[in-house]
């Protein structure tokens, strides 16, 4: 890259020549053969935007709200495990970052920052915790009190990870972490994924999650978890009306309809495909968010005309960490947001609120060649 990046492309392209290889790779794979990965960022461009003209843009609002909280912009950070590969300060400059833009934080379980370290941070940031639920539920029921003890407004438990998914890059460099490097929310050894040990002829990953995490994870988990908290839940890794349905019944207070950036199972559809239908299936009960493949501020618009309260984005935010800390991450948000700014003067809209389903539908693709 030569100059200062212009786009989300141009952050990863740094990145994939700055960041050792081993982290590259885990920070950018999908699992098996990819497909679903590619497909996440194909499909936004087979939706397409019907704009409306003469609305006098001249002032505009692009703020809104996630789960009751104020954001400058309906650009959010998902949960990406492991920042301080990225960049020295890891977390701590993606929560400073995100403070600065104006919007939220969703914190790994396995940061290489703790729970604590984060909020310290940047004190009075919007942060929520991403919960994975170990096999011992005191380590979860732990990582909740904790949050709520640090000032946190809520929990994202990840659904979709009874195992991990078969990433093949890190099956080939039998990833694992630096020997620096730690999962910070562990005091002990044994959760801490810290480097050194002999995970055989795997990623050192997916071994952690086969040892640690629980697969029996059930909605009556979920049930569990409403009743340990009285922070905002939400489900995240829904891709079908009838499991966000199920959710409902529990009394969460949101659905990330999300494929865990296609690590998990491949072969699933796109999530901007899908988000219709589970946005059809809430009927306006709780906030649905998305993420998987945003890159752009017309995705972002395309994803709220759909009906998404706010987007995550999860790669987007490494690349800008690699490229340069806190100030990376804030580039790549405030680019976010300046993008999604135009998308919105340019179909029309002043206010998030004016986003609607009017200004999307899908074309179909047809193939030219047999
Ligand atoms: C390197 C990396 C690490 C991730 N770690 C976690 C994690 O610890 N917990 C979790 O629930 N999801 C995790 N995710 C999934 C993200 O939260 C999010 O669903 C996904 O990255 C969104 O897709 P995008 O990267 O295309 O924006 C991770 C994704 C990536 C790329």
């Amino acid at each position: 890259m030569s100059g200062k990046p212009v786009c989300i492309g141009d952050f990863e392209e740094y990145a994939k020549t700055f960041l050792p290889k081993s982290v590259y790779d885990y920070y950018r794979s999908g699992a098996d053969d990819q497909e679903s990965l590619a497909e996440n960022v194909a499909a936004f461009s087979r939706w397409k935007l019907y704009p409306r003209v003469l609305r006098d843009v001249s002032e505009m609002d692009v703020s809104t709200s996630v789960l009751g909280q104020r954001v400058s912009v309906p650009v959010c950070v998902a949960a990406t495990a492991m920042q301080r590969m990225a960049h020295p300060d890891g977390e701590t400059a993606t929560a400073r970052a995100c403070r600065a833009v104006g919007t939220g934080m969703m914190l790994s379980s396995w940061a290489t920052s703790s729970i604590e370290e984060v909020a310290a941070a940047a004190p009075g940031g919007l942060l929520w915790l991403q919960l994975y639920v170990y096999k011992e539920r005191e380590v979860a029921e732990s990582l909740v009190r904790r949050a709520e003890r640090a000032g946190y407004s809520g929990i994202f438990v990840t659904a979709d990870t009874p195992y991990l998914g078969r990433r093949l890059a890190d099956v080939r460099n039998k990833f694992q972490l630096p020997p620096n490097l730690r999962l910070k929310n562990f005091p002990g050894s044994d959760l801490a994924f810290s480097s050194g040990r002999d995970f055989g002829e795997n990623s050192g990953l997916a071994a952690y999650v086969a040892e640690t995490i629980d697969p029996s994870l059930n909605w009556e988990d979920i049930k569990w978890l409403r009743g340990l908290t009285s922070l905002p839940i939400v489900v995240k890794g829904i891709l079908r009306a009838d499991d966000a349905k199920e959710a409902l019944k529990i009394g969460v207070n949101g659905i990330l309809v999300s494929n865990h950036g296609a690590r998990q199972l491949d072969g699933v559809p796109a999530t901007i495909d899908v988000l219709p239908e589970i946005v059809e299936a809430v009927q306006g009960k709780v906030e649905v968010f998305l993420d998987g493949g945003v890159r752009k501020g017309t995705d972002v618009l395309k994803a709220l005309a759909l009906g998404a309260r706010a987007v995550f984005i999860g790669r987007p935010l490494l690349w800008g960490l690699a490229y340069q800390g806190e100030e990376g991450a804030k580039e790549v948000l405030q680019m976010l947001k300046e993008e999604f700014r135009l998308a919105m003067a340019l179909t029309g809209c002043r206010r998030v609120e004016e986003i609607s389903r009017t200004l999307i539908r899908r074309h179909q693709v047809l193939s030219s060649k047999i």
